[in-house]
């Protein structure tokens, strides 16, 4: 059995880490099968607490790793395409993350669409759009602030149901909204003085801005979402491949 090496520059969280990656792809380790808990990694590795943690911590921002409140750390399937790039909801990519999703209606409008919303969307200027701003919260933290534009002509169907309860992308699959792609893209930012108050930060605190176009199976772009993701609780991974 690999054991942790003191003496070596590398980071002793990191070496935990690698022994774990290695059990499970030595199937040591079985998708949906309870790791070690924290206590046991340390008997066993002769490391602290806050050593383990990290370790396990960073597999389950990973994805290789998921939690379930009050049972334990787990095995996550193998879902390497999935990884890769993901075509997934708020409310999924926090249940991923053995997260609990919930959300916070702050705006839903209806309005003409504006110059840039129309360009994003590929569609004339003044055309009916909904507008969705919610908070997201993961475990009852706020965890992002994110404003949907959304073609009306798709959203209408859905515009009953409770979207601080349910999932956007869920309820547009019931009425047979399917998802073909998305076009997204990140960029480093600052949270504002409005953002602020409602993801629970300081004005200025970093923040990840994501923007995403989201086509249907028609390949016509029917959402336009920008997000500001708060940059010391989220990250994103993404698996790459040799060309
Ligand atoms: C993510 C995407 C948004 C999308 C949302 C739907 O956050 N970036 O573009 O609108 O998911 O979330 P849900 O289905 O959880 O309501």
């Amino acid at each position: 059995m690999a054991g942790i090496d003191t003496e070596s520059p590398v980071p002793k969280y990191y070496q935990l880490k690698e022994i774990i990656r290695d059990m499970i792809e030595k199937e040591e380790l079985r998708a949906g099968q309870a790791i070690p808990s924290e206590r046991e990694f340390c008997e066993r590795y002769g490391i602290s607490r806050m050593t383990a943690r990290q370790a396990i911590m960073e597999l389950v921002n990973e994805g290789l790793l998921y939690r379930e409140q009050g049972r334990g750390t787990f095995v996550a399937e193998k879902k390497l395409q999935q990884e890769a790039a993901r075509l997934t909801s708020f409310t999924q990519d926090m249940r991923d993350r053995g997260m609990r999703p919930s959300s916070r209606v702050l705006e839903l409008e209806m309005e003409p669409a504006g110059p840039v919303v129309a360009r994003m969307l590929g569609v004339d200027r003044g055309i009916r759009i909904v507008r969705l701003r919610r908070v997201r919260d993961a475990d009852g933290e706020p965890m992002a602030l994110e404003t949907s534009h959304l073609l009306y002509e798709v959203a209408k169907d859905v515009l009953d149901v409770d979207l601080s309860k349910r999932s956007l992308y869920e309820e547009l699959g019931k009425v047979g909204v399917r998802m073909s792609r998305a076009e997204q893209s990140y960029e480093a930012g600052l949270v504002n003085e409005a953002e602020a108050e409602h993801l629970g930060v300081p004005a200025g605190s970093p923040a990840l801005l994501i923007e995403r176009i989201t086509f249907d199976q028609n390949d016509r772009p029917f959402e336009y979402v920008k997000s500001t993701y708060r940059a010391d609780r989220y990250r994103v991974t993404t698996v790459l491949y040799p060309q």
